[in-house]
């Protein structure tokens, strides 16, 4: 049995320092996490995606913090080694600090060690009310699917000089907040090197380049259980969703021919009870006529 891993000792985890790249997955249930815990990731995120991969909205800004916090306390219950790590749900850490931080504790008691909210130096002030809570907290630039209506859509950011520089200012000011960690997503990158060379937290990509402390993918888009979109920055390593309409496919035909269930899939009687059974069930028709 290995040892939790803490937010802290993510904190210093830097390659630059000579550790090795992170490795973040997400999840969103008890089998999930299992998997992902066993395959070895470092850190097991419970992403906002769940409101696109697993509960069919078409975009993140549906999710709710009860729903967050219910999937959280699903992927708690495998008790990973990995650091668990939950996404604040839209407009829950926008309004005000102590929503934020209440809506935060919701995470935590569900079994999170720390959560993730997506923005730059406008979430300053969350950061440290979150910080002195003694939440730990991870921030997300660059492409920030919650912002799908400001950003007008799902655009690669920080492609100009003047908006690298912008992304630079959110990271050092999120570092600076106390963020222990921060996921960098679709960015050049050239911009997500620049940022994790200035940092001292480690900066975790997806869709930013191989020059980051770590990287995460959707736990879906690894397996091929998500057929929809694919990004240029997912690699399928496994085609689920095909095999698994393979194999339910199979069952139906399997049961439609009665090759399902067969002897060693059913149970027994006893023979004595058994013949007791039918000696009843021919009494009792004798005595029905
Ligand atoms: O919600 C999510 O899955 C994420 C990762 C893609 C970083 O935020």
């Amino acid at each position: 049995m290995g040892t939790k891993l803490t937010s802290l000792a993510v904190s210093r985890h830097k390659r630059s320092q000579g550790a090795a790249p992170l490795v973040m997955l997400t999840a969103y249930d008890t089998p999930s996490a299992t998997m992902a815990d066993k395959a070895g990731a470092d850190i097991i995120l419970v992403g906002d995606s769940l409101a696109m991969v697993v509960l069919g909205h078409p975009d993140t800004l549906q999710v709710t913090t009860q729903e967050m916090a219910y999937h959280t306390a699903a992927v708690a219950r495998s008790n990973p080694e990995a650091l668990l790590v939950a996404d604040m749900a839209w407009l829950s850490y926008h309004i005000n600090t102590a929503d934020t931080v209440t809506n935060a504790a919701q995470l935590i008691r569900a079994g999170a060690q720390a959560v993730k909210l997506e923005g730059g130096a406008e979430r300053v002030p969350m950061v440290d009310a979150l910080v002195s809570a003694q939440i730990p907290v991870m921030g997300h630039l660059g492409l920030t699917p919650q912002s799908l209506l400001a950003q007008g859509g799902y655009c690669i950011q920080g492609r100009s000089s003047e908006t690298a520089l912008a992304l630079l200012a959110d990271a050092k000011a999120l570092c600076h907040a106390g963020c222990f960690a921060i996921v960098l997503e679709a960015m050049p990158a050239a911009v997500a090197n620049m940022i994790t060379e200035t940092v001292d937290v480690p900066t975790i990509g997806i869709g930013a380049g191989p020059g980051c402390d770590g990287q995460v993918l959707v736990f879906h888009d690894v397996l091929g259980i998500e057929t929809g979109l694919r990004p240029r920055f997912v690699r399928r390593y496994a085609s689920l969703h095909d095999q698994g309409v393979e194999a339910l496919a199979q069952f139906a035909a399997d049961v439609r021919s009665g090759q399902f269930p067969n002897h060693t899939e059913s149970y027994e009687m006893n023979p004595d009870e058994q013949m007791a059974l039918e000696f009843y069930d021919t009494n009792h028709d004798a005595e029905a006529l």
